[in-house]
């Protein structure tokens, strides 16, 4: 990771933060229309997306390329997201980073055992809804068997994948400050790096 000159650090670099925002819009489109197509009560979502017809046409391509955008934040950051022994003990303790106890916690790498826990959920419920979503749309050429088992996992992995882009959203925008702006910029102070995510800072500020 190279240095943007004192005091910026950066954080973020634009292919990757470019990646991030194309897979959060693909996944507000996808979720949005997915909605609309699963629950009476949520069709107004329909409405907005231009009708029913357009959502039910548009809402597997939306999924499709949502699959795609994920597969390449994985190839980006599989390798960063590994858990170590530090993590281990990071997710045994992580009550503490619900009090604001940050110092109880082992040192981070570049991401913390909980934003490495999300990456590997939405990973996982992506596949989960890539698979389901081919058998859903496709039914005619798939076993009854099948069809059942992808109504059911389709709407859980869905679930799933909200539960965690939720929490995403609110740890990330209200609860860590300047995390956004890391997102949107690219850059942290060395500050921030080195209180949140202190491995990762003597890392890149080693040579
Ligand atoms: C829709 C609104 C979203 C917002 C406002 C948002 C915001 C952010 C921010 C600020 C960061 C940087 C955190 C840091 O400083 O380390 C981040 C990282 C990340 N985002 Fe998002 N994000 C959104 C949607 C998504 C979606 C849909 C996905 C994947 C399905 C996603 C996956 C990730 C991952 C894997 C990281 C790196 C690990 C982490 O920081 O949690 N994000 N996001």
């Amino acid at each position: 990771m190279k240095t943007t000159g004192k005091p910026r650090l950066e954080r973020f670099t634009s292919p990757e933060r470019l990646i991030h925002w194309l897979t959060a819009i693909s996944f507000v489109y996808a979720g949005l229309s997915g909605t609309a197509l699963w629950s009476r009560r949520m069709w107004w979502t329909a409405a907005l997306l231009g009708g029913g017809e357009t959502v039910r046409a548009w809402h597997p391509i939306g999924g499709v390329i949502f699959a795609l955008l994920l597969a390449l934040m994985f190839r980006n950051w599989a390798r960063q997201m590994k858990l170590d022994s530090d993590d281990r003990q990071w997710l045994l303790l992580s009550h503490k980073y619900a009090v604001h106890q940050e110092e109880a916690l082992p040192e981070s790498g570049r991401f913390n055992a909980g934003q490495k826990m999300l990456f590997w959920l939405q990973s996982s419920s992506a596949v989960l809804l890539f698979l389901s979503g081919a058998v859903l749309w496709f039914p005619a050429l798939m076993p009854r068997g099948l069809r059942l088992a992808a109504v059911l996992v389709h709407p859980l992995a869905a679930v799933a994948s909200l539960g965690g882009i939720i929490i995403h959203i609110y740890m990330s925008v209200f609860v860590v400050p300047s995390s956004l702006r890391a997102m949107l910029r690219g850059w942290v102070r060395p500050a921030w790096a080195a209180s949140h995510h202190a491995k990762w800072y003597r890392e890149i500020t080693r040579s």
